[in-house]
């Protein structure tokens, strides 16, 4: 039996688009900030008694088809160790409020970290960020803290995350607006696929996350937060663009994402520099310079209510242990 925690992270190089459905192969790189806010706890213990994996969330066992991607992942390391049993696994969301906020990341890396080790593998952290991959792509960057990067690659081997800076020695931070907590109601599996299917722009997209890649890296390597926010927030963008000119168009904002883009934009006019950026759902994300947190706190907080602002510093890759 063994547990392993991992915390979440926000993209500010947006991973969009897959190349191999299977292997979950990105058509570009990618480049992300672990929080420390939001994190998942996973135990796995391989139990020959059982007679199929038995998957529990929050306290709600799932049946098979919502645990089709949990089953996957434990057949992959079912394969490398050896073993036949099914497995029990039981996961814990640690999040301020019920938040639909990036928890296939943390999720998919505490599952390969846990499973992994109950199964006896001891796999480096090159191997785990590979395994949470076949989960889900943004899990491939929580098996690190801080800053960090996934090298799109040209196969399983070679498609992996790697630190870009783990202990992040400047003053970072992201604060959520959280807009709507609701399951989304487009997949990102789906709404990636329609993107490189069909938006016209996405020809473009892979030569402007190369361009983005290498200014943001630049921007950290001055500790430049509002550079990188800047780059972040325009990558973004540039991101949902390719869902509103997919055929048929869709778009993951609601009025309220709108109106939070617009106040961080106000923010900034008035000489607070904030920046924001938005996964596949409706909840903004702000990206500052803590010693900027009080003015941008006191304005979301007035505008979308404090109990709808969680502050996220910068936070550790993952943790494995036996039980
Ligand atoms: O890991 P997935 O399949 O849920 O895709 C994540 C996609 C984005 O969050 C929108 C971008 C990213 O790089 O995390």
């Amino acid at each position: 039996m063994a547990t392993a925690r991992a915390h979440t992270n926000i993209a500010l190089i947006k991973y969009w688009g897959k190349r191999d459905q299977d292997l979950i192969l990105p058509q570009t790189d990618s480049l992300s900030l672990t929080l420390d806010e939001f994190y998942t706890t996973t135990t796995v213990d391989f139990d020959d008694r059982l007679a199929a994996d038995q998957v529990t969330i929050d306290g709600t066992v799932l049946d098979q088809q919502a645990a089709r991607k949990v089953h996957h992942v434990l057949d992959l390391v079912r394969q490398q160790s050896g073993l036949t049993s099914p497995a029990w696994v039981t996961s814990t969301n640690h999040v301020p409020m019920a938040a639909g906020l990036a928890s296939s990341a943390s999720a998919f890396a505490a599952l390969a970290g846990a499973a992994s080790r109950a199964a006896g593998l001891d796999l480096d952290r090159r191997a785990l960020s590979r395994l949470a991959r076949r989960g889900s792509g943004s899990a491939t960057r929580s098996i690190y803290g801080g800053l960090v990067e996934w090298r799109r690659g040209h196969d399983d081997a070679t498609s992996y995350a790697q630190p870009i800076m783990e202990k992040v020695d400047f003053g970072i931070e992201m604060m959520a607006v959280m807009i709507n907590t609701a399951k989304k109601k487009v997949s990102s599996r789906y709404g990636m696929q329609q993107s490189v299917t069909t938006s016209p722009y996405y020809q473009v997209w892979p030569a402007i996350v190369d361009y983005d890649m290498a200014a943001i890296k630049k921007a950290i390597d001055n500790r430049d937060v509002n550079a990188i926010g800047r780059i972040a927030e325009q990558n973004a963008l540039r991101m949902h663009a390719l869902t509103l000119s997919a055929d048929p168009g869709f778009t993951y904002f609601t009025g309220e994402t709108i109106t939070a883009m617009n106040a961080i934009r106000a923010l900034r006019d008035q000489g607070i520099p904030c920046y924001f950026t938005m996964d596949a759902g409706p909840n903004v994300k702000v990206i500052y310079d803590r010693q900027n947190r009080q003015p941008i706190h006191q304005a979301l907080a007035a505008q979308f209510g404090a109990d709808r602002l969680v502050v996220a510093k910068p936070g550790p890759g993952i943790q494995i242990w036996n039980n």
